[in-house]
C-alpha cells in the first residue's frame, strides 16, 4: 500500500431490501474513485449479517455470483464464536476513512457508525445519534416540529395503545385517508394508504411486523414529490431541486414502482418550481440538516400539496449513490460531478473527525480524581 494514498474502506450490502442497490452504489463509487489518490478496500455485509473480507467482497464486485460466494464461506464460519459475524473486521486496521454505502438497517441507523466510532477513524456521513434519529420517522418529526420545520400531522400507534387509537379516533383527528408506516423502515416497505376501518386494521397488523412503533399520518393528496441534496458539516449547502413523478394510476411511491417496475416513474432533474416554493424547500432542507445534526450528506424528501405548501417527508442519511441515483444526479446538475462529490465527502469526513478531536473529554481526569479519594 502506498503511504501517501488515503486508504478508504467501502462497506456495502446489508440486510435491508436495498442490498442490491447498495451493491450497485458501492460499485459505482469504487469505479469513480481516483486510484492515484486512494487505495480502496471493500467489505460486504451478507443478507444474513456476516461481514465478508476484502478478498471475497472483491470477488462479488468482480461479477462472481453472490449466493455462490456466500454459500462457500458462511457454512464454514464458527458461529459458536460470538464475534463470528464481524471477525473480518481485523482486516480494517490500516484504514484511514470508512465509507458506509449501506442503506437502511445497520448502515443508516447508527449501528455501523458506532463501530467506526470505536475504531476511532473518520467515516462518511452522519454520527451515531444523528443517524439513529434521522432513521426514526417519529423522532425526526418531533425534532423538526420543535424547530419549526413543517411536516405532516401524525399519531403514534404501538401495541400498548393500539386499542385506543382506532381508525375512528385517528381519522377524526387526521382525516379520512391516512398513511400507516413503520417508524424505522425504508423503501416504502410496510407502508399503507388506508381510508376505512378494515384497511386501517390490516395495515396496523401488518405494520407491526416491521416495527412496534407505527406512524399514522394525514395524507397529502396527489402530492408532488420533491428532493433536495445537502452536502456539508455544521455548515452545509443545498443542491438544485428534483422531482419524482409516479404514474397517475399508482396510489403512491411504493415498493413496486420504486424497485420492481420503475418504468413508469419519471424524474425531473432539476425541476422547475415557483420561486417561492423552491426557496422554501431549499431552506427547509438546510434547516432539517442542521436540526438533525446531519454530517456529510443527506437527501431530503418533500411532499408538496395542491396549494404549493411543502411538507418535510424524511431525511435519508445514506441515500442511493449509483450514478443514476438522485443524490449524485442533483449535484451533477448543480455543478459537482460524481467523483468530485466523493472527494468532497471524504474531505468532509476527515474535517469532522479533526473537529471532534479538538473537544475536551474531562471524564478521564474526573475518574482519576475519584479513584484517588
Ligand atoms: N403523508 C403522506 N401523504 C401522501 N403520501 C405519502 C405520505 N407519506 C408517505 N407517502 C408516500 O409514500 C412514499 C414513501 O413514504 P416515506 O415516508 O418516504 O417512506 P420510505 O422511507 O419508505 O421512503 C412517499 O414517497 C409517498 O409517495
Ligand atoms: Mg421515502
Amino acid at each position: 500500500m502506498d503511504k501517501k494514498k488515503l486508504h478508504v474502506a467501502l462497506f456495502f450490502g446489508g440486510n435491508s431490501s436495498e442490498h442490491d442497490v447498495s451493491k450497485r452504489s458501492a460499485h459505482n463509487i469504487y469505479d469513480a474513485m481516483d486510484k492515484d489518490k486512494y487505495d480502496v478496500s471493500v467489505f460486504m455485509f451478507t443478507k444474513g449479517g456476516y461481514l465478508l473480507g476484502n478478498k471475497d467482497s472483491m470477488r462479488i464486485f468482480n461479477g462472481e455470483d453472490e449466493d455462490k460466494v456466500v454459500a462457500e464461506i458462511v457454512p464454514k464460519v464458527d458461529f459458536s464464536n460470538p464475534l463470528a459475524n464481524i471477525q473480518n473486521i481485523s482486516e480494517v486496521k490500516n484504514i484511514d476513512v470508512f465509507y458506509p454505502v449501506i442503506h437502511g438497517n445497520m448502515g443508516e441507523d447508527g449501528t455501523i457508525q458506532g463501530l467506526f466510532r470505536l475504531l476511532d477513524k473518520p467515516w462518511i456521513g452522519s454520527g451515531i445519534a444523528s443517524s439513529a434519529v434521522s432513521f426514526d420517522k417519529d423522532l425526526t418529526k418531533q425534532l423538526l416540529t420543535l424547530n419549526g420545520v413543517r411536516n405532516t400531522k401524525y399519531l403514534v400507534v404501538t401495541p400498548e395503545n393500539q386499542e385506543e387509537y382506532s381508525y375512528e379516533k385517528c381519522s377524526a383527528e387526521l382525516g379520512k385517508t391516512l398513511f400507516v408506516k413503520p417508524a424505522r423502515q425504508g423503501s416504502s416497505v410496510g407502508i399503507f394508504k388506508v381510508s376505512n376501518k378494515a384497511e386501517f386494521d390490516r395495515a396496523v397488523r401488518d405494520g407491526f411486523h416491521y416495527d412496534f412503533k407505527l406512524l399514522i399520518e394525514e395524507s397529502i393528496e396527489h402530492p408532488r414529490e420533491v428532493e433536495c441534496s445537502v452536502l456539508g458539516n455544521r455548515e452545509s449547502k443545498a443542491s438544485k431541486l428534483g422531482a419524482i413523478r409516479i404514474p397517475e394510476t399508482d396510489t403512491f411511491y411504493d415498493y413496486n414502482n420504486k424497485f420492481v417496475d420503475a418504468s413508469g416513474v419519471a424524474f425531473e432533474l432539476p425541476v422547475d418550481l415557483p420561486e417561492k416554493l423552491a426557496a422554501e424547500i431549499t431552506q427547509m432542507s438546510l434547516d432539517a440538516f442542521r436540526v438533525l445534526g446531519n454530517r456529510g450528506l443527506a437527501r431530503m424528501d418533500f411532499l408538496v400539496d395542491q396549494n404549493d405548501v411543502p411538507y418535510f417527508g424524511e431525511a435519508n442519511t445514506l441515500p442511493g449513490f449509483t450514478n443514476i441515483s438522485l443524490y449524485p444526479q442533483l449535484w451533477q446538475v448543480s455543478g459537482i460531478n460524481y467523483s468530485d462529490l466523493i472527494d468532497q465527502l471524504i474531505q468532509l469526513a476527515i474535517a469532522e473527525f479533526n473537529d471532534n478531536a479538538k473537544l475536551h473529554y474531562d471524564f478521564v481526569e474526573l475518574g482519576e480524581e475519584k479513584l484517588s479519594k
